[in-house]
């Protein structure tokens, strides 16, 4: 019986992988990966490695035995039909009789189009009968602090989102709250709403920077549209600004603002604080 992580060579996955291997041994955790080179310290180390993509259901044939328990995190390539790629993952788990299946989602009061995916992908974990963990992600403070250097560059945070609030952690409080799902007991068929214990609004954001900076750094709302078009110009395709302009619109309502509790909760302790992520940003 193993512990299975997919996107294990993503920012949360490998965060992941390095928690589990502070619990178990690292003959009981394996890792899926796309490309095996990036994985190479992990393997190192004594995790298994299996090589499958989302786009291949091939690729998963006999990757999962019953009794495993399986972390799918949610996939990146919006231009792919994420929830027929996480379809493909929650089929060979069903067909192996895994003990858990998973899903890194997004906060059920999110309605912007960036949640259907994640709607789609609940439903048919929910379908396939399997024992299942809904972890509803909230957002990630290095959304925005991994972000720093347009901010700097131009003293000014650009967001579309009013005086929307955000109660967003770091990508290490998820982690954890999925090693502790992975490693613990009693979270079958349960459903985690996942957010930072603090929300913030993008003034704040600015003040924190600057004040950590010692730069003037305002916060500057413009519409939904107008940050459209600066993301588009910044290079993103099209289909993408639009739907993380789309996001801003949901911040501007309150819908990432995630007060249940539930991460502090499962990890044992506080949320990292926002200040810690933008000092670690400014650091790195
Ligand atoms: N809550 C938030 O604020 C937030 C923000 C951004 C994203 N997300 C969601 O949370 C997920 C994890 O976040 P992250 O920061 O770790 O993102 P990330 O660094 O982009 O990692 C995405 C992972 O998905 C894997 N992947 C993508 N397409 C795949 C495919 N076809 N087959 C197999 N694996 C595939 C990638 O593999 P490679 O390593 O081979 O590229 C990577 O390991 C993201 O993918 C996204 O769905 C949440």
């Amino acid at each position: 019986m193993s512990i299975v992580v997919t996107g294990a060579t993503g920012h949360l996955g490998r965060l992941v992988v390095e928690q589990l291997l502070e619990k178990v041994p690292a003959e009981r955790i394996t890792a899926v990966v796309r490309t095996p080179e990036k994985a190479a310290d992990l393997a190192g180390r004594g995790v298994r490695i299996a090589v499958a993509d989302y786009n291949a259901p091939e690729t998963f044939d006999g990757l999962f035995a019953a009794g495993d328990r399986v972390l799918l995190i949610s996939g990146n390539e919006f231009d792919k039909g994420r929830v027929q790629q996480h379809r493909v993952v929650i089929d060979a788990a069903e067909a192996a009789g895994v003990a858990l299946l998973a899903y890194t989602s997004a906060p059920g009061s999110l309605t912007a189009a960036l949640a259907d995916d994640h709607r789609g992908t609940e439903e048919a974990l929910l379908a396939s009968g399997l024992p299942y963990t809904l972890l509803r992600n909230g957002w990630y403070h290095e959304n925005y602090t991994e972000q720093l250097a347009p901010v700097l560059e131009h003293g000014a945070v650009v967001q579309a989102a009013g005086e929307g609030r955000i109660s967003s952690a770091s990508r290490a409080d998820y982690a954890a709250a999925a090693v502790a799902v992975l490693t613990g007991e009693g979270h079958e068929n349960r459903t985690y709403e996942l957010g930072g214990d603090q929300a913030w609004g993008f003034a704040e954001f600015a003040a924190e920077v600057s004040r950590q900076t010692g730069k003037e750094i305002d916060y500057r709302p413009v519409s939904v549209e107008e940050y459209q078009g600066i993301l588009a110009g910044a290079g993103l395709p099209g289909p993408l600004a639009a739907i993380l302009a789309g996001v801003d619109a949901s911040i501007e309502k309150g819908e990432l603002v995630v007060d249940s509790g539930d991460l502090s909760r499962l990890t044992g302790r506080p949320t990292t604080p926002l200040a810690d992520s933008v000092a670690a940003a400014l650091e790195g």
